[in-house]
């Protein structure tokens, strides 16, 4: 495709890798490449390495190396979190919020084949999740909780020190999704209620292909896969060291500058937000999710939902794909989909009172480091084109 200018606004699905990541990541492949389990000289290298990027993680993320367990990225941790809990406890009852990724909703489901009762938080207009009910439905059988600390699809940002505190008094097992949070909030792990909390690298500017799920002392968990018991027994297969290394390098620098950076992105996305919500009528946008002038909302993310100027909500995906047109990178909401129909309406919009053709009409733009002011202001037209466009194409040439 060849355009004037290609801004990406997606970064919830993926970031570019950071330098600090690419420099440690070429390092670790020249000076430990070897497995890290070998006891010549090779091998130990590699496991200096690698102890020493779970260190510089652990920092990062708020708490000690033996928190720390490497995996494949966030589905896996998700999955090794409630599965792997699961199985050392008794059947009992599972909550998970009504708009979770689906790595957790079809954890999820896999353990209601295996005997637990799943039951599901409802979340607000804005996604935010219902305390009330949640303390109602924290009474036994309920065991364990997994609740995504920043939705990626519409920005929210769950009060987690409340809900985990609420879980702990209940004597029941927290774990969250934080993926979304990781590249703009510090973590602290060893200072929140939460018992087990996953990540990944490639949405902070680390390598794809690499996860961690932090998990506090004591929690008891099985292992997905047998193997050679790398991870303490819990995570067979042969770490990755290079891709371990980009990703302690990559969390370390977006916590040094998250305060910072959070602070001009979010500015540059007020300002768009802003400018998108006062396009005039040939246009109705709304915007889906928290009011970040009012409530807490990831600091570079708007969702909208897109209706043309009679009030027609405009497909995503049709929408997006016109937006490319035009070199503008964004995405129609998740990169995935629940329920496996990666055509269908949003479930996230769904849990939040949507109709199914609005559900569909969803617009996500993830603002990333180094857009500037001016790039920034083509967009609010840019999108009016793409749906003038679609409009077009609809009504056809013949007619
Ligand atoms: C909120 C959330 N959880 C989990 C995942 C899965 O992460 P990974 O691609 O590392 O498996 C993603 C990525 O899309 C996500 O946005």
């Amino acid at each position: 495709v060849v355009s004037k200018q290609q801004l990406y606004l997606d970064v919830c699905a993926t970031t570019p890798l950071r330098l600090e990541a690419q420099q440690a990541m070429a390092e670790a492949q020249q000076q430990a490449w070897a497995n890290p389990s070998s006891l010549h000289g090779f091998g130990l290298a590699a496991a200096e390495c690698l102890e020493r990027s779970r260190e510089q993680l652990a920092q990062a993320a708020g708490t000690t190396a033996e928190a720390v367990l490497f995996c494949s990225g966030a589905t896996e941790s998700v999955n090794l979190a409630l599965l792997g809990a699961a199985a050392c406890l008794k059947p009992g009852r599972l909550l998970i919020s009504a708009v979770e990724h689906p790595a957790v909703a079809m954890a999820a489901q896999q353990l209601r084949h295996r005997g637990w009762q799943l039951e599901t938080i409802p979340v607000d207009r804005q996604g935010f999740v219902d305390l009330d009910r949640l303390q109602v439905l924290l009474a036994p059988p309920t065991r364990l909780v997994s609740v995504i600390w920043a939705q990626s699809e519409i920005g929210a940002v769950q009060p987690i020190q409340a809900i985990g505190s609420l879980c702990r008094q209940a004597g029941v097992l927290f774990h969250t999704d934080a993926v979304q949070w990781a590249p703009h909030g510090l973590i602290g792990f060893d200072q929140l209620p939460v018992d087990l909390l996953s990540f990944t690298a490639h949405k902070l500017g680390g390598p794809r292909g690499i996860g961690v799920l932090l998990r506090r002392p004591g929690v008891a968990l099985a292992p997905l896969l047998g193997g050679g018991s790398q991870e303490n027994g819990l995570r067979s297969g042969t770490e990755p060291v290079p891709l371990i290394a980009g990703f302690a390098a990559a969390l370390t620098a977006a916590a040094r500058e998250s305060a910072d950076q959070g602070r001009a992105i979010k500015s540059q996305r007020d300002q768009l937000l802003k400018a998108l919500l006062e396009l005039p009528g040939k246009l109705r946008l709304e915007l889906s999710g928290p009011d970040p002038a009012v409530q807490p909302r990831l600091p570079h993310h708007i969702s909208l939902v897109v209706r043309d100027g009679s009030g027609v909500p405009v497909p995503g995906r049709a929408l997006v794909r016109a937006l490319w047109q035009q070199g503008i990178a964004a995405s129609s909401g998740s990169a995935c989909r629940s329920g496996g129909d990666p055509l269908g309406p949003s479930a996230i919009l769904l849990a939040l009172g949507y109709p199914a053709a609005e559900a569909a009409a969803g617009l996500r733009l993830s603002l990333g480091p180094g857009l500037s002011g001016d790039q920034i202001a083509t967009i609010p037209e840019a999108l009016l084109e793409a749906v003038e466009r679609i409009s077009t194409s609809a009504s056809g040439p013949s007619a």
